[in-house]
């Protein structure tokens, strides 16, 4: 593992939330084996804000799939909570990059409470409405509670997967990229009120980006992976940087030193 004194990450001594240890991810298709990530570790702890860094296609998405439970590791183990994953949960919830991942019949309100009795966290309507309203007025959508999706702008969306999200209150919140789709002003807008509600509330989130600048000012700690098949290269911490430190040395540092671990596997690829 590469890092610094001053940017390698320190492991509290507690129990991870997720325990990611030596994981293999494949594809099986009828042609090819496809080896998505190799033997990969990382351990989430309660609160942090973890990053999986890495350029397209070194499996960050496909470890998302295994922590939600979707794939199974050929080689490995991942626990949540001490047990091994072996199947979706509401445990795990994850928050898409699609701006379509609401259902369009039901208005925003009805999104949440929807996923709160169907998840089991809610057995009334009652609970379920008044747990909706309370993360509606934290992503300050309540003037839209029963408005539909198609009237809703990108971001919008975005704060209602985001509460829908948040609502059901899982061990570990699952972000793929979700603010990449949206532009330059939004996505920074929504990085700002997720760190707001990440004050707020101190959940665990396992969040996945290919921007540097992203990763330094959402994560507290990150994780950066090599090119496919994805390999941890390198963990580092950045808990201290956010928005204010953009343009600041040592958020600049950190993005070159980023920068020149994920370039340098882009030349050796080339000349390959
Ligand atoms: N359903 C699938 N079937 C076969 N191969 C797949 C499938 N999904 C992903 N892959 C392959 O697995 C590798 C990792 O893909 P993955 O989507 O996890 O990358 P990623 O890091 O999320 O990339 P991006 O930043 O572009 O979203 C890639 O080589 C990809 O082609
Ligand atoms: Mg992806």
């Amino acid at each position: 593992m590469v890092g610094t004194a001053a940017n390698s990450a320190t492991v509290p001594d507690i129990d991870p939330i997720l325990d990611v240890s030596g994981v293999t991810l494949q594809y099986k298709t009828k042609e090819h084996l496809i080896t998505a990530t190799y033997r990969v570790d990382f351990k989430v702890f309660q609160s942090d804000r973890f990053v999986l860094l890495g350029p397209s296609g070194c499996g960050k998405s496909t470890l998302l799939k295994g922590v939600a439970g979707f794939m199974k590791p050929v080689e490995g183990t991942m626990k949540l909570k001490g047990n091994v994953i072996s199947r979706p949960g509401p445990d795990r919830v994850m928050v898409f990059q699609e701006f379509d991942q609401l259902l369009p019949w039901k208005t925003v309100k009805q999104n949440i409470t929807f996923a709160l009795l169907n998840g089991g966290k809610c057995s009334s309507r009652g609970e379920a409405d008044d747990i909706a309203m309370e993360y509606i007025r934290k992503v300050k959508l309540e003037r839209f509670e029963n408005t539909y999706p198609h009237m809703l702008s990108g971001g919008m969306k975005q704060r209602v997967a985001i509460a829908r999200g948040m609502a059901m209150e899982p061990d570990i919140l699952l972000m793929d990229e979700p603010f990449a789709a949206l532009d330059a002003l939004t996505r920074r807008q929504m990085q700002e009120e997720l760190l707001q509600l990440w004050e707020d509330t101190k959940f665990t989130v396992l969040f996945v980006t290919h921007s540097i600048e992203e990763a330094v000012i959402i994560g507290s700690r990150i994780l950066i992976l090599s090119p496919h098949p994805g390999q941890v290269k390198a963990e580092l911490n950045a808990h201290h940087l956010g928005h204010e430190n953009v343009g600041e040395t040592e958020f600049m540092a950190l993005q070159e030193r980023i920068h020149k671990m994920i370039f340098a596997d882009r030349v050796l690829e080339d000349e390959a």
